[in-house]
């Protein structure tokens, strides 16, 4: 895919984080790998006022080209690009069900099968730290540890995957299981599922494709 083509995908898919309902304004973030860098959504200008020109591409060490400022959180994608090999692009989310969780600092349990989508048993809640600091980018890295999504405490929910389009749909597929999640809390604490049946869903989770 040439670079205009990554960046237009990836001001796509922050629209329609937001047009899912799962983000709004010029909140969260997303970005794609490109080459020795990645593209990210510009820092505080609303997704629906952007044009692609306006995604910024930054190299490892965090050297921007382009008109705007790079995302806050452009610390936290650079880390999770470099500590998680197999992510090809990360959204970034204050989607309002993974929040709700969040601000309570609780964690997803097994409570759905639907859990392993994100990599394990759990979906993890990362310690609280200030937006747009090394200290939430290295508390975002401990909580995805093979994990594809966790929820960052008072503040939103982070997930990666192979692509755009793959990381769009695990966001939806999250944010629906922190819904249900907490649908299932205002009767009583649903129990969890074993660790065997987990490991085995995620066996078949591997085969799981069109
Ligand atoms: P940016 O607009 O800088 O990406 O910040 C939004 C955000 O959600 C910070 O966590």
């Amino acid at each position: 895919m040439s670079r205009a083509a990554v960046r237009e995908q990836v001001l796509a898919t922050a629209r329609s984080m937001n047009s899912h309902g799962l983000n709004h304004g010029a909140a969260g973030n997303v970005s794609a790998r490109d080459g020795q860098g990645f593209w990210i959504t510009p820092s505080a200008l609303p997704y629906d006022q952007c044009a692609p020109e306006d995604m910024v591409w930054l190299d490892w060490t965090g050297q921007a080209q382009g008109r705007r400022k790079p995302s806050s959180e452009w610390r936290m994608h650079a880390d999770i690009y470099r500590m998680y090999p197999q992510a090809g692009a990360i959204l970034h989310a204050h989607s309002p069900y993974c929040t709700t969780l969040a601000c309570l600092e609780r964690s997803i349990p097994a409570f759905h099968y639907m859990v392993a989508m994100a990599g394990g048993d759990s979906i993890r809640c990362a310690a609280y730290a200030t937006f747009g600091t090394q200290a939430l980018s290295d508390a975002a890295v401990a909580a995805l540890s093979d994990r594809f999504a966790a929820l960052l405490a008072h503040h939103g929910m982070i997930c990666h995957a192979a692509d755009l389009e793959h990381v769009l749909v695990l966001a939806i597929e999250v944010e629906t299981l922190a819904r249900i999640y907490l649908q299932a809390l205002a009767v009583a604490e649903p129990p969890v599922l074993p660790a065997a049946e987990m490991a085995e869903v995620l066996l078949r989770f591997r085969d799981y494709r069109p």
